[in-house]
């Protein structure tokens, strides 16, 4: 008897997604004569049964369409709100998966997907992941999709800042996703040349900034570019984040410990605000007029890059093939030109940050380019 598959996409929508479900299902069912699923808006979908038929001409012309044809959430099957209360949905997405006699799940998802992903093979399920973010930031895999197409759109943005910055003689703060990890950041501004970058992996101080753009000023040039990870944090506010951390952790009182994390709270809840006060402090602290643009979901929109729609069909493909010699518990990783079955073990609850000496950090450091240390 042929095979059944079952696929989702979870966490946040990156370009690229619809390429990978067409390069599973085309490799599944035409290489391997498998029937193939698809559950829509990620593990709710799944808990809720509701399906996505993937026959016939439904793979057909989604190559190169932004989005996922299959919807996504951020769901977790373990936490998951369920009419008014947060359910662990564990065991009724077991009771589907039997139900549809899958024979492995696929699951395209970032960081948050492969813990998930991880469970529910602890639950019993074939599993097999998809590593995806324009993060970047899966461990175990050299590249995810949608970095790539995020990267040449922040890297777009970056060129044309560039040119109203110098009419207008100003400062353009560029604000570019990545929470925990710099690398659309770093690569976007290393691509766009920006003056300074500033990634949450090097906490940054505000004088080697602004002294950057007072050189140029001094050299003629009275504009410049900051490019900002959506998590960059200055070197105060990570001290103080690290002191109200272990206040919460030691504290001897129970007052103490509430006070220490509303504390940090609130520090969180600020967390939005802090490339715009950023570039208020540029312009108060250099003199010249500042701009805030935040890239915000833009980056992650549209259609996907020639790069990312090769890594989709070869890590989709490859992953149609495993499943056809009985692999699964393992995320299709990204190796080199081919890929590589990593266990959901290892790659579950790690990220990828950028490495400090990461030949990008040198690049930019050569360059001249201000990592704000
Ligand atoms: O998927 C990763 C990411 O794009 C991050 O870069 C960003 O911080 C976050 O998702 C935004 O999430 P949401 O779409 O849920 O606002």
């Amino acid at each position: 008897m042929s095979k059944t598959i079952g696929i989702l996409t979870a966490g946040g929508d990156s370009p690229g997604l619809n390429a990978a479900i067409r390069g599973v299902g085309k490799a599944v069912h035409g290489a391997y004569g498998m029937r193939i699923i698809g559950f829509r808006d990620g593990f709710r979908g799944l808990a809720e049964n509701r399906t996505l038929p993937l026959e016939g001409d439904s793979l057909s012309g989604i190559l190169t369409i932004g989005g996922t044809i299959l919807g996504t959430s951020r769901d977790k099957p373990h936490r998951m709100p369920m009419e008014g209360e947060v359910r662990d949905m564990t065991e009724v997405i077991v009771r589907n998966y039997q139900a549809h006699q899958l024979d492995a799940l696929v699951c395209l998802g970032g960081g948050g997907t492969q813990k998930n992903a991880l469970r529910l093979k602890q639950a019993g399920l074939n599993v097999l992941t998809l590593p995806k973010t324009i993060d970047n930031d899966v461990a175990l895999t050299d590249t995810t999709l949608g970095f790539d197409t995020a990267l040449g759109i922040a890297t777009e943005a970056i060129d044309r800042l560039h040119s109203t910055a110098h009419s207008h003689h100003r400062i353009v703060v560029v604000e570019i996703m990545g929470h925990r990890a710099g690398w659309l950041a770093l690569g976007a501004g290393l691509a766009g040349g920006a003056d300074a970058i500033l990634i949450p992996e090097i906490h940054y101080r505000m004088d080697p900034v602004v002294e950057v753009i007072l050189q140029r000023v001094q050299r003629g040039r009275n504009f410049s570019i900051v490019a900002v990870a959506e998590g960059a944090v200055s070197m105060e506010e990570a001290a103080e984040r690290q002191a109200l951390e272990s206040q919460a952790q030691n504290a001897e009182s129970k007052t103490e410990r509430k006070k220490a994390r509303n504390k940090l709270a609130r520090m969180e809840a600020q967390r939005p605000d802090h490339t715009r006060r950023l570039a208020q402090q540029l312009e108060a602290r250099s003199g010249l007029e500042s701009r805030l643009t935040i890239l915000g979901h833009l980056q992650r929109g549209g259609t996907p890059s020639a790069t990312d729609r090769l890594l989709a069909t070869r890590l989709g493909s490859a992953c149609a093939t495993l499943i056809a010699e009985g692999v699964h518990g393992v995320m299709v990783a990204a190796r080199g030109d081919g890929v590589e079955a990593v266990p959901l073990e290892e790659v579950a609850g790690r990220r990828k940050l950028v490495p400090l000496d990461h030949p990008w950090i040198e690049s930019a450091r050569r360059v001249g380019t201000c990592l704000g240390d």
